[in-house]
């Protein structure tokens, strides 16, 4: 039975009611729906607006939905949406009293109400998968701590450093996705129920009573912005395209290092897939699947952000398109927020061909022009300098590390024997002990960094 039967003579077509109805989707919202009926109703039967008995058997029926759904007794099927198949149930249970829970209430605050409460969960589940994420991370940088790699810029081999501080550098930024997600939470911790339809009610509620039940901050203080903000959707898919777009740097990186020309990483057969027509393939699906679905998560938020931009206030049907791009949008992400956290966590590290790559190709040339810089070489001479001995290996087929003494001598006389030294890559990345730098010194006092902010959050939720 439809909410709105009675203003109407002719049923509502076929195809306009499949058109319309959310039930599809929305009975996600199930749970939702009837822990905010639930509190509607205590606070109805605290007002003096139904009676006690009456709100007791409001609630003692909700409470066998809830529990026969769950049990998986209840199908949810034929209503228009899941407002009103709770309530139609509902009703069907305990008769006339039941027709009494949408007292002071509208579907319009009761969705902005059920939704926000289901936002509010998945937000902190993802700050709990992105914090996973970040140990796994920090992990595979304490794992990292032996061995030197090459860092790059323009994908152009430019200095050595500690193999950890890759993965440090990844869980800062996911550090930052937690953060953000963790102040949404703040934002949409407010409660819509109690402003109607829009104007709120003229019945004597008490929203303090409900937003203290569902766990809310607070009541919302304007009725019309109550039932038609839907910000708190925007901020999670926001945070979710930023954490998908961090997510997706690191795929870049696993695809180009574990690929035979880098072989820096190995990605672990479980995590791997083959060719159906070349043998030898080995292919990194997972990751190139994970960068893929980053263009769908943006389209989520423009998507939202487009269904907001027009409509007048207060609520219009249009917010019903809220829900599918978020519901796919939390799980993809959590999705991959899993799955990354398993790869790095069964990754291996392949220390010798990083040592050797970032011998290779002058990695360490930048730590030359140090040294003459060092001894009291203007560094711009310094660079011109290291620049004309680089040209010079190229053109003679030599490296920085099998030039003899004298060789660095002839290009200029503050060369010593030490040089040798200074251009082996581990000393080369041992050397850039500065705060926040590339030695395993430094990446050290990155992780127990990492590891106390993340400890922050996990108290958090
Ligand atoms: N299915 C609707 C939605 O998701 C519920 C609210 C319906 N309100 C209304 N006035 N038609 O937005």
């Amino acid at each position: 039975m439809k909410l709105w039967q009675g203003r109407f003579e002719e049923p509502t077509a076929k195809d306009a009611d499949e058109f319309n109805d959310s039930l599809p989707f929305d009975k996600k919202l199930w749970k939702e729906d009837i822990t905010a009926s639930v509190a509607h109703a205590r606070m109805l039967g605290k007002c003096g607006i139904i009676s006690e008995a009456e709100c007791d058997e409001i609630c003692g029926g909700l409470e066998t939905i809830y529990s026969d759904i769950a049990a998986g007794t209840l199908e949810i099927k034929d209503a228009e949406d899941i407002h009103s198949f709770v309530e139609n149930e509902l009703v069907a249970r305990i008769g006339d009293s039941g027709k009494k829970l949408h007292t002071a209430r509208s579907r319009n605050d009761q969705v902005a109400t059920d939704f926000r409460l289901y936002v509010r969960n998945a937000n902190d589940n993802a700050v709990k998968a992105v914090c996973t994420l970040v140990e796994s991370l920090a992990d595979k940088a304490e794992s990292g701590l032996k061995y030197i790699m090459p860092g790059y810029t323009h994908l152009r081999k430019a200095q050595p450093m500690c193999a950890g501080h890759f993965f440090n550098a990844y869980a800062e930024m996911f550090l930052r996705d937690a953060d953000r997600f963790s102040s949404s939470r703040k934002r949409m911790n407010v409660m819509p129920l109690g402003s109607g339809a829009l104007a709120g009610t003229s019945y004597p509620i008490d929203r303090n009573m409900t937003s203290t039940l569902l766990e809310f901050d607070r009541p919302c203080e304007n009725s019309l912005d109550g039932v038609s903000d839907r910000d708190f959707v925007a901020d999670y898919l926001y945070n979710a395209a930023m954490t998908m777009m961090h997510l997706s740097r690191l795929c870049e990186d696993i695809i180009l290092y574990s690929s035979e020309e880098f072989g820096y990483i190995e990605i672990p057969d479980a995590y791997s897939t083959g060719s159906s027509i070349m043998p030898q393939k080995k292919n990194p699906d997972i990751p190139e699947l994970m960068r893929g679905k980053t263009g769908r998560m943006y389209g989520h938020l423009m998507g939202i952000l487009t269904t907001l931009k027009g409509i007048p206030l207060a609520y219009n049907k249009d917010l019903q398109e809220d829900k599918e791009g978020f519901f796919d949008a939390e799980k993809q992400l959590n999705g991959c927020l899993g799955i990354m956290a398993e790869l790095i966590d069964n990754i291996l590290l392949r220390g010798n061909r990083m040592k050797k790559a970032a011998e290779a190709e002058f990695a360490c040339a930048t730590d030359v022009a140090d040294y003459l810089a060092k001894k009291g070489v203007p560094f711009r001479t310094a660079h011109e300098v290291t620049g004309r001995i680089v040209r010079w290996c190229i053109a003679e087929n030599r490296t920085l590390q099998n030039m003899t003494i004298e060789e660095y001598q002839s290009f200029d006389e503050h060369f010593d024997v030490d040089i040798c030294e200074t251009v082996q890559a581990r000393n080369c990345a041992e050397a850039r002990t500065s705060y926040g730098g590339a030695s395993p010194k430094s990446v050290k006092e990155n992780i127990r960094s990492i590891k106390k902010r993340l400890s922050r959050f996990e108290d958090s939720v």
